[in-house]
């Protein structure tokens, strides 16, 4: 038996001198470089649902409705937030429900957290021409998004401070989903 477990042993150990010998000789390629800290700062954009990396600005609800226009959201999601090609914005008992994507997150309403709604248009809209908003204007464009919810009222300044301390009528109804690992299947189907 011990003789075994000796063999056994030995018999892998050609396997980590391999993996040894494999990490020193690891080739250089001369290729590529380690990002400076300024190049990550600028990739690094995610915000917290504290929103401590939201960036000084403000923004309001009337900018928000002007750029909404302006800036072709309207195009995709429709004039009243429903009803256009891409998912809706707005809650169902707000605009017409006539767009296959009623059962979207509609994150105006649904997300938890209010820097959620500025992280995602933020860092993904509009589609197409992401990183082109100026946090002014992602402010004002979140704030328009929260007012046509109903989640803050007509004349509301968002601003770096005010933001997080939005409580979203969603806030506590999250199911707690057990931790996902490898190969465990989604316990919906995409997208929903
Ligand atoms: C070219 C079409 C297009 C334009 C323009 C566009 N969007 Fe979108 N938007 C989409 C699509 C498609 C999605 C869904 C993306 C996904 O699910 O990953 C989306 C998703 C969103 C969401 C998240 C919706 C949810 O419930 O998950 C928000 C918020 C949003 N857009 C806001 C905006 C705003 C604000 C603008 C204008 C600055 C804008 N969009 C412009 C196509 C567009």
């Amino acid at each position: 038996m011990r003789l075994l477990k000796q063999v056994a042993a030995l018999s892998l150990l050609p396997l980590l001198l391999l993996g040894v010998t494999a990490q020193a000789q690891s080739p250089t390629y001369g290729v590529g470089r380690a990002p400076t800290e300024v190049e990550v700062r600028a990739w690094d954009i995610a915000i917290s649902p504290t929103g401590e990396e939201l960036p000084v600005g403000s923004g309001t609800v009337d900018k928000g409705s002007e750029l909404y226009l302006s800036k072709a959201c309207a195009g995709c999601h429709g004039t009243t937030g429903s009803g256009g090609i891409a998912p809706r914005l707005v809650k169902d008992d707000v605009g017409p429900d006539v767009d296959p994507w009623r059962f979207g997150r509609v994150l105006p309403i649904r997300s938890p957290y209010a820097t959620t709604v500025w992280d995602f248009i933020n860092r993904a809209m509009p589609l197409g021409q992401e990183g082109t908003l100026t946090p002014d204007e992602v402010y004002s464009l979140t704030a328009y998004l929260l007012f046509l919810n109903d989640v803050i009222a007509d004349g509301t300044v968002l601003d770096e401070k005010s933001l997080p301390l939005i409580e979203m009528p969603n806030r506590d109804n999250w199911a707690q989903v057990p931790d996902w690992f490898p190969r465990q299947p989604r316990l919906y189907g995409y997208p929903y």
